[in-house]
């Protein structure tokens, strides 16, 4: 159902953008034509700083593919933005400033004088987007992932120019773009305990920010708050709880649960005693626990393991 609305959705999306395209291939010549002088005067000025030209002037000629995709995007807002400098307004908001780069082809230098995106640092292309995109996308988190610590870029998962009919630019729907290069999580996620990704009920990133987020796994929040954020009830708080020291659980749900998927029922991380016995090894020749067999939890003791509000034993 929710793919469904999902999908319907976007299509609506698409279709105006691509009437939104129309509208401005009707508009543009006009847009060209108002923005002409002004780059003409900027020409005639100081040669040596840099210069921004507009967009008209990298599309007049040369760059019509890139022209398409630019006006069919959600970027060629930028162009219509009439307080944006010229320095955050289509291409050169992204590439620099093309003045050089104009010069050079006119001369038919060799070097272009343009630089290319394709090649740029993960940190260079962080700088560029973050001008606008500083809410999303700060350049030392980013540069701090291990995606970043990859080479990867912005690019690896958004598309640049065009659109696609997929949310926020990216490659391909999110768990799908996530699973094609993280192919080894499909066994965890198809495991007989395991969080409804594959089914399509959660993202990844309902809990991972790609962005760069909470250390270790890149997580949106702190681990015991992203759990809880869904799962409310554990929170507490509870009159008992299981070891309010948090230095001695300090994984907090993660030292009992898999995120991700586990053989064990309920993303369990081991079956039976071993789980508690990780910490509570004198439960092992303990004289009456070793007369009822069974896990800890099952056998009907300790259910209330997250935290009681009647029992210190965390029996009910
Ligand atoms: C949102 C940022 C952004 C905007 C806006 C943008 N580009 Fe790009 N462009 C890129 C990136 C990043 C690449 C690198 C290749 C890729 O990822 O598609 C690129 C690649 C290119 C290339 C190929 C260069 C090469 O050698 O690989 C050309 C040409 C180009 N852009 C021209 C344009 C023109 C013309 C416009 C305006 C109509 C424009 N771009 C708008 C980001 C942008
Ligand atoms: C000049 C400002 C500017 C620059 C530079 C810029 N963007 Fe954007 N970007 C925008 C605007 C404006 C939008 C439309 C956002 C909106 O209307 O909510 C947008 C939208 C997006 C979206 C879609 C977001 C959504 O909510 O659907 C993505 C993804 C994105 N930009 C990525 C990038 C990347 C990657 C770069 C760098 C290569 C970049 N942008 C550079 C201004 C910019
Ligand atoms: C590993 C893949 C990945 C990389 C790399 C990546 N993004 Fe994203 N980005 C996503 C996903 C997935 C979403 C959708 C988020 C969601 O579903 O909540 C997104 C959303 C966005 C949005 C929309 C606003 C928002 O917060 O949802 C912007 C803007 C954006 N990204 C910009 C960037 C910029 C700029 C870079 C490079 C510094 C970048 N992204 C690198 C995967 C990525
Ligand atoms: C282009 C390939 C690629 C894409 C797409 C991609 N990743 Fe990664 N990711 C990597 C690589 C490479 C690493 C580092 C090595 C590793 O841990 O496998 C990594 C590492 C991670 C880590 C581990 C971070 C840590 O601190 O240990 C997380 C979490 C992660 N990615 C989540 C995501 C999510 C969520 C998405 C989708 C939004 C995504 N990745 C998309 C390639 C990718
Ligand atoms: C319910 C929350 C949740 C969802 C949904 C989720 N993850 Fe995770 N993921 C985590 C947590 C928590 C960790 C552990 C972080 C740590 O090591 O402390 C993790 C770890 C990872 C790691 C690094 C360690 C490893 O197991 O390889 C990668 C990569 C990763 N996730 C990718 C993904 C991808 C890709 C998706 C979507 C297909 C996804 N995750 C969906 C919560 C989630
Ligand atoms: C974005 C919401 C979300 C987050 C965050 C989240 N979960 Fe879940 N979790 C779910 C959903 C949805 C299910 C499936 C419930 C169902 O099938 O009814 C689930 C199922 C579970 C189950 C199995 C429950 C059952 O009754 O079978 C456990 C255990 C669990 N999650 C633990 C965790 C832990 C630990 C974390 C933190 C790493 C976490 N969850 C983070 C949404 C979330
Ligand atoms: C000391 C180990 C341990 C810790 C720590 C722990 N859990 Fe559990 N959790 C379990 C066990 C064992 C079960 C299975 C209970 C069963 O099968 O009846 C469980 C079951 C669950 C369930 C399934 C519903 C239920 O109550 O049976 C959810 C959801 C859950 N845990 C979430 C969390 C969250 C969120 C955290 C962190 C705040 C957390 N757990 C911390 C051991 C733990
Ligand atoms: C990461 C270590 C750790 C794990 C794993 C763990 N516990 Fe605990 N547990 C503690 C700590 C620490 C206390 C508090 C002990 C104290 O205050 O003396 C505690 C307290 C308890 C108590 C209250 C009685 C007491 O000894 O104070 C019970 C009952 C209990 N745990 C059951 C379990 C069960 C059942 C499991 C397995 C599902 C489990 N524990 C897993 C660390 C752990």
């Amino acid at each position: 159902m929710p793919d469904r609305s999902l999908r319907s959705g976007l299509m609506g999306k698409w279709r105006q953008l691509t009437i939104a395209a129309a509208v401005l291939a009707v508009l543009t010549p006009l847009v060209g034509i108002l923005g002409a002088p002004r780059g003409a005067r900027a020409e005639g000025d100081k040669p040596a700083s840099p210069q921004y030209l507009g967009t008209e002037a990298c599309t007049a000629k040369c760059h019509k593919k890139e022209l398409a995709q630019h006006q069919a995007s959600i970027h060629s807002k930028t162009d219509r933005d009439a307080s944006a400098t010229a320095d955050k307004k289509g291409c050169e908001a992204c590439h620099g400033p093309a003045g050089l780069h104009k010069q050079a082809v006119d001369n038919d230098d060799e070097n272009l004088q343009m630089e290319k995106p394709a090649t740029m640092s993960s940190k260079q292309m962080t700088q560029v987007c973050a001008k606008c995109h500083a809410t999303t996308v700060s350049v030392l988190k980013f540069v701090d992932t291990e995606h970043a610590a990859e080479g990867m870029t912005c690019r690896d998962c958004h598309v640049m120019h065009q659109d696609k009919p997929t949310d926020r630019k990216l490659k391909q729907p999110t768990n799908e773009l996530c699973l094609s290069c993280h192919q080894s999580l499909k066994v965890q996620l198809k495991a007989n305990a395991h969080h409804p990704v594959l089914e399509g009920r959660l993202k990844c990133t309902d809990c991972h920010n790609p962005h760069g987020g909470s250390d270790p796994g890149m997580l949106k929040k702190d681990i015991d708050e992203l759990c809880t954020s869904c799962h409310k009830e554990k929170q507490g708080p509870f009159v008992y709880e299981h070891s309010p020291n948090v230095d001695e659980m300090e994984d907090g749900c993660l030292t009992c649960h898999a995120p991700h998927g586990t053989p064990v029922a309920k993303l369990v991380k081991l079956s039976g005693r071993g789980l508690c016995l990780q910490c509570h090894t004198d439960i092992a020749t303990d004289g009456r626990h070793r007369a009822r067999p069974g896990s800890c939890w099952r056998s009907g003791c300790h259910i209330r393991l997250h935290g009681s509000q009647t029992d210190p034993l965390m029996r009910r």
